[in-house]
Parts: C-alpha cells; sequence; structure tokens
C-alpha cells in the first residue's frame, strides 16, 4: 500500500521508541521522512539503515532553531512538508513536591515548546499541501498519574494547542490530531524500571492486559492520521491505549 506516496512527513523523536516505528511505517507507505532527534549518533544510523528516502536532523527539539533546520532539510531534500509528527518528549518522574521549576522546564520545553515551534515553523509547507499533523499526549495527562506532575502539565497542554489550532487551521485544509498510545518502548522499559508498581498497575487496568507495540498497534493509527483516510477528523485525540481510557 502507498496511502502517503510522495508525502514528505518530518517526526521528532524518530531515533526510537515509537517514533521509529512511524518513520518505518511512513517509508513503507511511499513518503519520504526527515527524523529529528537528540539521541544523535542512533538517529544518524537509523536513517542510514533506512536509505535514501529518510534523512536526520539532530538536536533538542524544544530549540525553535532545530524545528527551523528540520523543516529546511526536508523542503530542500524532498519537498514541501506535508506531515508532522511531534513525537519527542522528555520528562522526570517524581512526587509533585518534589518537582522543581528545571523539571517542568524539561517537560515544557521539549514536549509543549516542541509542538508550539514545529506548527508555526511547518505552517507555510503545511498551508501549501492542505497537510496533516500529529501531536503525542498521554493517558498520564488525562489520568492525573502520580509522579507525572510536570509531564501531564505538558502532555494536557499539548492537547489544548493542538485543538486550538485545529479549529483556526481547518478552513485551510490542515488538520491536527492526537494520539495518547500504550506502547512498550525503551523509555517505557526505563520507566518500568524505575516504577516497578506504576508498571504493574498499568497492565493490570489495561482491559487487552497487554503493552502496545509501537509497530502493530500504533503506527497503523498514525498513517490513517497522516493519510487522507482520516480526512474529515482534526482537533481529536485518539487513546491508543488497549481500551485503558474511553474519552467521551
Ligand atoms: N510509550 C508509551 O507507552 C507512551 C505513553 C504515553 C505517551 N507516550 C508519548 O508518546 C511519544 C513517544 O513515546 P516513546 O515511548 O516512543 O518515547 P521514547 O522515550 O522511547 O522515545 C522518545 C524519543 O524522543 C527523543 N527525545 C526526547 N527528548 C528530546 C528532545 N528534547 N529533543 C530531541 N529528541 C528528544 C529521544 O531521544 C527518543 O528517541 C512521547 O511523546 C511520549 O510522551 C508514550
Amino acid at each position: 500500500m502507498t496511502r502517503l506516496q510522495d508525502r514528505v512527513a518530518v517526526v521528532t523523536g524518530g531515533a526510537g521508541g515509537i517514533g521509529r516505528a512511524l518513520v518505518e511505517a511512513f517509508l513503507a507507505e511511499g513518503a519520504t521522512v526527515v527524523l529529528v532527534d537528540q539521541a544523535i549518533e542512533q538517529g544518524e544510523r537509523v536513517a542510514a539503515e533506512l536509505g535514501d528516502n529518510a534523512a536526520f536532523v539532530g538536536g533538542d527539539v524544544g530549540d525553535r532553531a532545530v524545528a527551523e533546520k528540520a523543516i529546511g532539510v526536508a523542503a530542500e531534500k524532498f519537498g514541501p512538508v506535508s506531515v508532522l509528527v511531534t513525537c519527542a518528549q522528555g520528562s522526570v518522574q517524581k512526587p509533585f513536591l518534589e518537582q522543581s521549576l528545571e523539571d517542568l522546564e524539561v517537560s515544557m520545553r521539549s514536549g509543549l515548546q516542541q509542538t508550539w515551534n514545529f506548527l508555526q515553523v511547518a505552517h507555510p509547507h503545511l498551508q501549501q499541501t492542505r497537510g496533516s499533523v500529529i501531536t503525542f499526549a498521554s493517558g498520564a495527562g488525562l489520568d492525573g498519574m502520580p509522579t507525572q506532575a510536570s509531564y501531564a502539565a505538558a502532555k494536557e497542554a499539548i492537547r489544548g494547542l493542538s485543538r486550538t489550532v485545529a479549529s483556526e487551521w481547518a478552513r485551510d485544509g490542515i488538520r491536527v490530531n492526537t494520539i495518547c498510545p500504550v506502547a512498550a518502548t525503551e523509555g517505557v522499559q526505563a520507566w518500568a524500571e524505575a516504577f516497578p508498581d506504576a508498571y504493574a498497575k498499568t497492565v493490570a487496568k489495561n482491559p487487552m492486559g497487554r503493552w502496545g507495540d509501537p509497530r502493530e498497534d500504533i503506527a497503523p493509527i498514525a498513517v490513517f492520521l497522516a493519510s487522507d483516510d482520516s480526512r474529515y477528523m482534526t482537533g481529536q485525540t485518539l487513546m491508543a491505549d488497549g481500551g485503558t481510557q474511553k474519552l467521551r
């Protein structure tokens, strides 16, 4: 299938976890992809493995210059950007009273500020291509999960930003939707080792009783949102979490 034939995608956090799974799925659907990540060696290795239709831009996605570089490289190498995915996120987990403003800054810069910058920088391209944006939030924000104060704050802010931009840009044919995933990635593995009780509880309350798989369970939803198959959807949050939370 080539549902993203000739689309140019930019995927942040594309060197690992869900981001990498999305990059591979987009390539398989005929897109060209620029992956952006602060894990420089890993990103370069992944891009080299993926071949000529992938390129890598290294840097901290909270930095506006990195957004400008990524969108610029995509345009120069492949053409105007029509799919933007803001998947990267950093965070610190501690009880709220132990979290500092620096901890808040980690989540806000890598999450909210990233999404803000990439949306603004990519806008001329998205307007030209009638593009699709996929942002990433979390059940931890919707649920108010303990130890996740700064992360939850950033993720719910991303949902609010995504909905507003979806409303403002809908008449230009630009769509903005949000995925809240549950998937076994390197980031989750580190969290599970640090917080085994929270990990066990997350599995216990999942109706499907398992963590999702980035490739099999999350990437197909991103392909759907990136493609014309979802052309009448914008401003939505899609829970890709085995039914753990049911938005009403
Ligand atoms: N995996 C899950 O179960 C889960 C649950 C809820 C939400 N999410 C969200 O889904 C997205 C992907 O999650 P994941 O588990 O694949 O994450 P991950 O931690 O496995 O991978 C994130 C990637 O982003 C990169 N990154 C982090 N901060 C960055 C920064 N400041 N600049 C550039 N790159 C940076 C990392 O190097 C890494 O490659 C994130 O937004 C995450 O918050 C994931």
